[in-house]
């Protein structure tokens, strides 16, 4: 394949575009384009074309439903649920801490929130199970039975969906908030005993103030992760 310039031009835009938004518009998004979404982002590079990957997507009702069952486990019994997999370990190294507390202080202070003010950090944090406000909501699971390889496939998926989802106009932000109410969610959804949920995913309109104003969330510079040899 030869390379076109303004393909190179799109696909670059679409990945530097994307980012995770959490302020979203009541505005529907059709199943068409939903399925549009999905359908593209099956194509993933997946070791031995496994495939491993299952998503279950809600809107309307469906949507209210499950959102009002976690927003009630989460507002009253926050502490009896609990992922089925660690996402970080108990002690993440300096570099990664580092990174993490930064994206804190962007993010929290791009919204008035002070990084010490727990209840205002709890309050964002429950906006989480409203999926932010988006009108659709996906929840990424994966049979038990595989191995990491398996998840690195999973996020390739969840990474295609976020960049078909931004090159259609919309926005995303995945959450593995919702891992945390797998038990919640296997009672309003089909989910076969297999299927573990590894996280959830708003999708939808981002609210034009927040995304003009949302600070640049900063990333590590290429001598910080790539090394090259023999160029
Ligand atoms: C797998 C995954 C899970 C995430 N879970 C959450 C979450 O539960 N809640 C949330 O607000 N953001 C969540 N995020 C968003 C990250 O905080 C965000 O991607 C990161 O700060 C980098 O910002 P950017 O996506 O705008 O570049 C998640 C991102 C990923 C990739």
């Amino acid at each position: 394949m030869t390379s076109d310039p303004d393909t190179v031009s799109a696909v670059d835009h679409v990945m530097r575009g994307r980012f995770a938004n959490r302020f979203y518009v009541d505005r529907p998004v059709g199943f068409a384009t939903v399925t549009q979404i999905i359908d593209v982002a099956r194509h993933a590079a997946t070791g031995g074309n496994v495939q491993p990957w299952r998503v279950h997507l809600v809107t309307g009702h469906a949507k209210a439903a499950l959102v009002g069952a976690i927003g009630v486990a989460h507002e009253t019994e926050a502490g009896a649920h609990s992922a089925e997999y660690n996402y970080f370990p108990e002690n993440l190294p300096e570099l990664y801490a580092s990174r993490r507390r930064e994206f804190g202080a962007v993010f929290y202070g791009s919204i008035g929130i002070d990084a010490k003010d727990q209840a205002a950090r709890a309050a964002q944090t429950a906006r989480n199970y409203r999926f932010f406000g988006a009108p659709v909501g996906l929840i990424f699971t994966i049979d038990r039975h595989l191995e990491k390889g398996s998840w690195l496939d999973l996020g390739m998926f969840i990474q295609n969906v976020m960049l078909a989802a931004r090159a259609r106009g919309f926005d995303t932000c995945a959450q593995e908030f919702f891992a945390r109410y797998h038990a919640v969610i296997r009672h309003h959804l089909p989910l076969a005993p297999e299927e573990m949920v590894v996280c959830g995913m708003s999708m939808g309109f981002a609210d034009p103030e927040w995304s003009q104003r949302r600070p640049p969330m900063p990333k590590a510079p290429i001598e910080d992760i790539a090394s090259f040899h023999g160029f």
